[in-house]
């Protein structure tokens, strides 16, 4: 029973957390694979409704394990405060591990991310400020430092003292900003590790064996494709590698992508985006908000309103295909109950051609304008339904629609944020 991925198929906050509590209950480990506290992944559950950055949406089960994979980098403070914040309202931790491989975010690395942010002027990125971008370039610029270095209080002392040098050069000569003090990261870091050691492991080796061993893995994925690196609205994307792509979740967890047998992509029955770049279907003043509103629609991580817009199944096929979807969770239905009109973008012109495909270069994208088709609304209540038949006629148009122009079908309809408020079409797992 090899592993299944559960990827963002558009700009992040799809709902992948509620996706993965609800499917986590048939596998037996559950891995976030890839980014760090830029993610925000809300579960609701029967123990309430949390907030999780680092820590997997399988933690809710008790008798499976969560791992957070190599591909994954730790700001370690967040990540005790979340498995304190965890514990503290009645849930286990002790099956929780956490990769030996993984990147740590450092002190300096969100010092970097808003100091860039600020160097960009008017075309930031509008990051999470985290510092997970500067924690992944330092990661492949080999500078990263990885949780295993904390085990050895003097090898980590040689290493800091190295990269310190040189971040503090970057702070105090670029940036004109203080230098950081040497004492202090080591002392507090010693300290981050005597709270994390028992859950530091070789991660990797947990899930070959529960691969060879037959059991199932679900494969966490954190923002959505069209945030990734390569593949992504460049430069306005985030920064793991490759980051939001099925194709990256063997890399942060440590398997071999030919245990990847299926690939689920998470979709909103509308579009979002947060931080800026490009949004073809993005909807300014009253539309937007009323979808924002209808939607509660501000980030997990940082409260910031999302920008909100109609289905654009231009951006949804390409993302389909580059993940090799064979399926999609379409969730969040329900906001759009009380919409008289409800439009899907089909297709793009751009310099005054109709194009169906995701243009690469993002000026392109932000100049394209949709081509929309209209779908009468429900204006009916779809919160209680639990068969895609006690959808209303409308809905179900809607959904049909949506899969025929995405060429995948809907495994799975979230009409509510809450665990059992699913539609469950094809029982996936
Ligand atoms: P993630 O980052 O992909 O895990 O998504 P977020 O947690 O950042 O954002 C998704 C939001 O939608 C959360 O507030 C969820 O509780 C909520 N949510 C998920 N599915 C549904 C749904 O079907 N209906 C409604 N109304 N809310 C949902
Ligand atoms: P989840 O897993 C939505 C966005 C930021 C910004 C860009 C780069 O909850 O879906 P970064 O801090 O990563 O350098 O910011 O990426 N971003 C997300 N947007 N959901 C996320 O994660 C995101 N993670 C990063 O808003 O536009
Ligand atoms: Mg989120």
């Amino acid at each position: 029973m090899p592993a299944v991925v559960v990827i963002g198929g558009q700009w992040g906050d799809e709902g992948k957390g509620r996706v993965v509590d609800l499917l986590a209950r048939k596998a037996s480990i559950v891995v976030r694979y890839s980014a760090g506290n830029n993610a925000g992944h809300t579960i609701v559950n029967r123990m309430g409704e949390f907030a999780l950055h680092l820590v997997p949406a399988g933690i809710f089960y008790p008798e499976k394990t969560s791992i957070i994979g190599n591909g994954v980098v730790i700001d370690p403070a967040v990540l005790i405060e979340e498995i304190t914040k965890l514990e503290t309202r009645g849930v286990s931790t002790e099956r929780l591990r956490v990769s030996d491989r993984a990147h740590l975010v450092m002190p300096w690395h969100p010092i970097i991310d808003h100091a860039d942010e600020a160097m960009r002027g008017a075309q930031a990125v509008g990051t999470t400020g985290k510092g997970v971008g500067p924690a992944f370039t330092d990661k492949v610029a080999r500078w990263g430092i990885r949780m295993s270095e904390l085990a050895d209080p003097e090898g980590f002392a040689e290493r800091l003292r190295m990269v310190l040098d040189y971040k503090n050069q970057v702070l105090t000569k670029l940036y004109d900003l203080p230098p950081l003090d040497f004492d202090e990261i080591f002392e507090s870091y010693r300290g981050h590790w005597a709270r994390l050691a028992p859950y530091v492991t070789d991660t990797s080796v947990i899930c070959q064996q529960a691969l060879h061993d037959g059991q199932r893995i679900l494969l966490e994925g954190a923002q959505g494709s069209l945030l990734d690196l390569d593949s992504g609205t460049y430069d306005y994307v985030t920064s793991s590698v490759p980051t939001s792509m099925a194709a990256g979740a063997a890399i942060g967890a440590g398997i071999a992508p030919a245990d990847i047998d299926r690939v689920i992509g998470v979709y909103k029955a509308y579009q979002t985006r947060v931080g800026n770049g490009p949004m073809p279907t993005e909807l300014q003043g009253a539309e937007g908000d009323r979808l924002r509103e209808a939607g509660r629609e501000y980030g997990t991580t940082t409260g910031r309103p999302r920008r909100c817009g109609w289905f654009d199944s231009v951006a949804a096929r390409y993302t389909i295909r580059l993940n090799g979807c064979q399926s999609i969770s379409l969730t969040r239905l329900d906001v759009l109950d009380e919409f008289d009109l409800l439009k899907v973008c089909v297709a793009y012109m751009v310099d005054g051609r109709r194009v169906d495909t995701f243009p690469s270069s993002s000026a392109a994208v932000a100049s394209a304008q949709p081509v929309y088709e209209e779908l009468p609304g429900w204006q009916t209540d779809t919160s209680h339904c639990r068969n895609f038949d006690d959808l209303p006629a409308n809905a179900q148009t809607y959904v049909r629609r949506i899969e025929e122009l995405i060429g995948a079908p809907a495994a799975l309809v979230s009409v509510g944020p809450e665990r059992d408020q699913a539609i469950i079409v094809d029982p996936i797992l």
